[in-house]
C-alpha cells in the first residue's frame, strides 16, 4: 500500500513514517487510541471519539499533543489525501520516547507524546455480508486489567480470544468475568428479550462504547426499552437475540454462542432495525 500516514506534525508515506524503538506504546503498551469510522469520506460520531481521546488521555495523565480542532482537520487531511471513501481512521497517542527503557513515567515537559494516525480502505463498510447472516461467538475468561474504560493498546488478550474463536470456527468471543458477560474482544455485548435490549452497565468493566451510546439514544428515542445491567452466558442463551456494536461493525447480529442458536438462529429484527436506524442517522450527523 502506499498510504499517507500523519506522525507528530508530518505526512509522510507509509515506509517514511518511523518512531523510535524506546517509543513506551512499543515497550509498555503505554498508549492509547481510537478509532474512527468513514462512510462516503464523512467521519462518524467524530465528537463522540475525541471526547473518549481526552478521557482516556486524563485518566492516565498522558499529555494531549493535539487540540480537537487541529485533530478534525488531521482526519480530514487523511481522508482527502489518501482519497478515502469508506473505511477506518487509526489513531494512536503513546507516552513518547525518553530515550531509553524506564519504568517511570519521563516527564511530559521534556518528552512530548507520540502521535500517529492511519487510514484503512474498506469499500463496502456498510454492507458487510454479515449482517445478513450474523456472526458466531464463543464464550472465554475475561482476564484482562481492571481499566477497560481506558482505550490502551494492550490488545493482546482480544487479539487471543479472536484467534480461539477462529480456531473454533467462529468469528469472535465474548468476555466472562465473575459469570458475566463484560463485552466482546472489541465491541459492546448485547442481548434481546421479550422486545427489551440488554447491555452490560458503564464501569471501569467494559469500554464506554461510542456507537454503543449513539445506538442505545437511537433505541431509546423509537420508544425500545434498554436494561443496562450485566447478563449472563445462560441468560444470552435462552435470548431470542443478541447482537454486537463497534464504529468498525457498527450493529452485527449475533446467531450462535458456544454452538447453541440463539432465537430461531437467524439475524433478528432488533439487531436489523438499531443497524438501520444506525447508519441513517449517524450518516446525518457525519463530518
Ligand atoms: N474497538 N469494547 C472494546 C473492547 C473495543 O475494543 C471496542 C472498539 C468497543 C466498541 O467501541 P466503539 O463503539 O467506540 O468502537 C467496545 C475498536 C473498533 C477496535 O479496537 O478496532
Amino acid at each position: 500500500m502506499n498510504r499517507t500516514v500523519y506522525v507528530n506534525g508530518e505526512y509522510l508515506p507509509e515506509e517514511a513514517a518511523k518512531i523510535s524503538v524506546f517509543d513506551r506504546g512499543f515497550l509498555m503498551a503505554d498508549a492509547v487510541y481510537e478509532v474512527t469510522s468513514v462512510l462516503d469520506g464523512r467521519l462518524i460520531d467524530f465528537a463522540g471519539h475525541v471526547a473518549r481521546l481526552e478521557r482516556s488521555l486524563g485518566e492516565l495523565d498522558m499529555a494531549n499533543p493535539v487540540t480537537a480542532e487541529e485533530l478534525l482537520a488531521i482526519h480530514r487531511e487523511l481522508v482527502t489525501r489518501n482519497a478515502l471513501t469508506d473505511g477506518l481512521i487509526y489513531l494512536q497517542v503513546s507516552r513518547g520516547s525518553s530515550g531509553d527503557r524506564d519504568f517511570i513515567f519521563p516527564d511530559p515537559a521534556r518528552v512530548p507524546s507520540t502521535i500517529v494516525l492511519f487510514t484503512q480502505s474498506k469499500p463496502g463498510l456498510c454492507d458487510n455480508p454479515q449482517a445478513a447472516t450474523g456472526l458466531k461467538v464463543i464464550s472465554i475468561p475475561d482476564i484482562r486489567w481492571g481499566r477497560r474504560d481506558i482505550k490502551t493498546v494492550q490488545l493482546l488478550y482480544p487479539s487471543m480470544g479472536k484467534m480461539m474463536a477462529q480456531k473454533a470456527g467462529c468469528d469472535d468471543a465474548w468476555l466472562v468475568a465473575d459469570g458475566f458477560v463484560t463485552e466482546g474482544t472489541s465491541n459492546n455485548a448485547y442481548i434481546v428479550r421479550n422486545g427489551t435490549i440488554v447491555t452490560r452497565d458503564l464501569s471501569h468493566d467494559i469500554l464506554h462504547g461510542i456507537t454503543r451510546s449513539a445506538v442505545l439514544r437511537f433505541a431509546r428515542e423509537a420508544q425500545m426499552t434498554v436494561e443496562e445491567r450485566p447478563f449472563t452466558i445462560a441468560e444470552a442463551r435462552g435470548a431470542d437475540e443478541a447482537f454486537i456494536t463497534s464504529a468498525s461493525a457498527f450493529v452485527l447480529p449475533v446467531v450462535d454462542i458456544d454452538g447453541a442458536a440463539i432465537g430461531p438462529g437467524v439475524p433478528g429484527p432488533v439487531a436489523r432495525r438499531l443497524r438501520e436506524i444506525y447508519l441513517e442517522e449517524s450518516r446525518k450527523t457525519a463530518i
